[in-house]
Formats: structure tokens, sequence, C-alpha cells
């Protein structure tokens, strides 16, 4: 570059300087960190950045104002432009159930980062007398609050249980006259037990079938009108398992909660496709939060000689998923990305519905 180039450096530097209230300095580094952009531009799209970013601030909401190249030119041909840290979700607001802890939690956390305020429940305490790994506590749920404020993301979070409508209803009214809308839904909480068929109990079958299908329709009973009314469309994410695509064998009532939920979804789907509401369903295999991880009577049934080429997947070198892998499916649906998806069913599975 000649020496226009440079007296143009230099006095771009000023204009940064000015516009960002720093030193000649700052104002080159923010230079050397718009070239960095500039050439990871492509693969920060990729992940839903559009614009420039600029790592200014941490904070959602924060702009700055620099010149800077805009994507796919060189920094120094570059003129005016805006960078800015944009959210996927700005302005948006999400409905989660099971919030306290394991995947709700990170959906949380991970829409709050990305702007969005949340609405959010969880039972916080024992949900059914069976379970075999340890319930979510109030403390949890406090975590989950403390998290999301820490990311800079406003939430109103509750303890209330799924299978209470009502509940649900005044939650809903609450959030939206607080956050002033609401834009999507993931319905996440649920449960699980073990047992044969013919084996298990009455309560086994039917608290399962409770709160994974039932009370994800109550989930849904109680948002969609909020929805519609605000008219600005939207998505639903229900949280179903590989269960509801593949039966595993000990899981009737949960295999049968999770199938159920792929009715649902299919049904809300046709139903809310002509007001721009979108409905899908993600199927996850093992995961790792306390459910995935930590229910003792999953480790003896795992290791039963006729159970585990029930259990093959096709990546068999990843058993076990973490929270983020499943929260990157749930943002791609609710993402303008995803505006053609409805109605479809996401494994997110390692393959095993496929073996
Ligand atoms: N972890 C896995 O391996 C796995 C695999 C496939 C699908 N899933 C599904 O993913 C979803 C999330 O599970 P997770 O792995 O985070 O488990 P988790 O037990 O760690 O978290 C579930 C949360 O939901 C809450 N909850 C349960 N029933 C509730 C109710 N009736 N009302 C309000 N809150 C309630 C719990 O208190 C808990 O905080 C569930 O629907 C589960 O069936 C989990």
């Amino acid at each position: 570059m000649g020496s226009r180039g440079v007296s143009a450096r230099s006095d771009r530097r000023k204009i940064l300087s000015h516009l960002l209230r720093v030193d000649v300095e700052w104002a080159q580094r923010y230079v050397e960190w718009a070239q960095f952009f500039v050439e990871w531009a492509p693969a920060l799209r990729r992940v839903g950045v559009s614009g420039l970013a600029c790592a200014h601030s941490t904070k959602n909401s924060a702009h700055s104002t620099a010149v800077l190249g805009t994507l796919g030119e060189r920094v120094a041909e570059v003129e005016r432009v805006t960078v800015f840290r944009m959210g996927m979700f700005d302005g948006k607001v999400v409905y989660i159930t099971g919030i306290a802890r394991g995947q709700g939690r990170n959906h949380a956390l991970r829409f709050a980062r990305e702007g969005a305020a949340i609405i959010g429940l969880d039972i916080a305490g024992p949900v059914i007398d069976h379970a075999t790994y340890p319930p979510a506590t109030t403390d949890d749920l406090d975590e989950t609050v403390r998290l999301v404020e820490e990311a800079g993301g406003k939430i109103l979070a509750r303890q209330g249980d799924t299978r209470d409508l009502a509940f649900q209803q005044e939650l809903v009214a609450d959030g939206v006259e607080l956050l002033g809308r609401l834009d999507h839904v993931v319905a996440n909480a649920g449960i699980l037990t073990w047992g044969t068929t013919w084996e298990m109990t009455e309560e086994q079958f039917t608290d399962v079938v409770d709160v994974n299908l039932v009370g994800t329709w109550k989930t849904l009973r109680a948002t969609i009108p909020a929805m519609l009314e605000a008219g600005n469309g939207g998505s639903i994410t229900i949280i179903s398992s590989v269960a509801g695509l593949k039966a595993m064998p000990m899981q009737a009532s949960y295999s049968a909660s999770k199938f159920g939920l792929r009715g649902l979804t299919q049904t809300a789907a046709k139903e809310l496709g002509h007001y721009r509401i979108r409905v899908n369903s993600v199927h996850p295999y093992a995961v790792d939060t306390p459910m995935g991880v930590a229910d003792t009577e999953a480790h003896r049934i795992f290791g039963m000689r006729w159970v585990t080429p029930h259990l093959k997947s096709i990546l068999d070198h990843h058993p076990v998923a973490s929270p983020d892998e499943i929260s990157d499916a749930v943002l791609y649906l609710a993402s303008d990305g995803a505006k053609a998806i409805t109605g479809a069913e996401f494994s997110i599975d390692m393959g095993n519905s496929k073996v």
C-alpha cells in the first residue's frame, strides 16, 4: 500500500479514536481486531453472528461505532460501518420448562447469551416417588437465575410443576406482562423411570406419562394462546428422546410418553403453520446431565447382557452428548435459519436410532 494508504490509515485511527473516545493506540487495536474479524467473518456467519462482531464488550446489548470493513472487503478499502455484537435472539422472549439444571438450564443460559429474556419454571424438588437419580433443588433453580443474570439476561423464574396448567398459565401471563411478548417455547421438563412392561407399577407408568406427555401438552396449552395473541410467529421445540424414535427396553412409560410427543409435535405443527409458528421435536440419546449419568438404576440395567445390543450407536466413540450439543440444535430450530423446518424430528443421538 502506498503513502495514501498510510495517511488514510492514520486518519482512520483518528476518527476511530474520536468515535470510541479511546486513544489512538486503542483505535489501532480496533483496526487489528477488525482485520481479524473480517478474516473470520465466514466462520462467524456460520455460527449466526450477522454483521461484524467486535470483542469490544461481552454484553449482548453493547454497541460500538467504528470505522471498519464491510464483510468480504479488505479493511484497507473500507468506509464507516457500525460494529456490533448482535445476539441471535435480541429482544425475544423464550419460555423454558425444567430450567433448574441439566439441559433446561443450559438452554436458558444459551438463549440469554444470545439476547433473549427467559420465562422459566422448574419443580426444583422430587417429581415422582420412584426416581433413581437425585431431584433438582431450589438452590439449582437459584443458580440458573444467577447464571442467566450474570450473562446479562433477564429472567422470570418460578418453582412449579408442568402438570399444573393454572400455574403455567399464570406464569405465562406474568411473564408476558413483565417482558412484553413470547416468541419461543422449549418444552424440556421430563422424568424417567425403569422396569419391564409387566413389572412396572401403575404409578411408574402414569406418573411418567403425566409429566412427559400431559405436562408438555399443558405447556403448549398455556403458551400458544399468548403467541397467537402477539401475532409474531415463533417456534416451539419439544424435547423428546431417542426413546421416542426407537423404544428402549425397561422404559415402557418413558418410550410411550416420548413417542406420544411426536404426535403432539406433528399435530401442533399442522395447526400452527399458518400462524408462522413452527413446531419441532428433538431426540437426544444420552446427555451429560443428572438424568443421563447419575441414574443408579440405569447403570445397573445398562450392564445387563440382553440390554446392551439396544445401546449401540453409530458414533460409539462419543457415548454421551454435552448439554451444549443439544442447545446448539434447540437454538438453531428456534432461529430464522430454520424457518423452513416444522414437524421435524431432529435426532442428536450419535446415530443410535439408526442401529
Ligand atoms: N439426559 C439424557 O440422557 C436425556 C436423553 C434424552 C432425552 N432427555 C430429555 O431431556 C429433557 C431434559 O432432561 P435432563 O437430561 O436435563 O434431565 P434433568 O433431570 O437433569 O433435568 C430435568 C429438569 O426438569 C425438571 N422437571 C422434571 N419434571 C418437572 C415437572 N413436572 N415440572 C417442572 N419441572 C420438572 C427437573 O426438576 C429438572 O430440573 C427431558 O425431557 C429428558 O427426558 C434426556
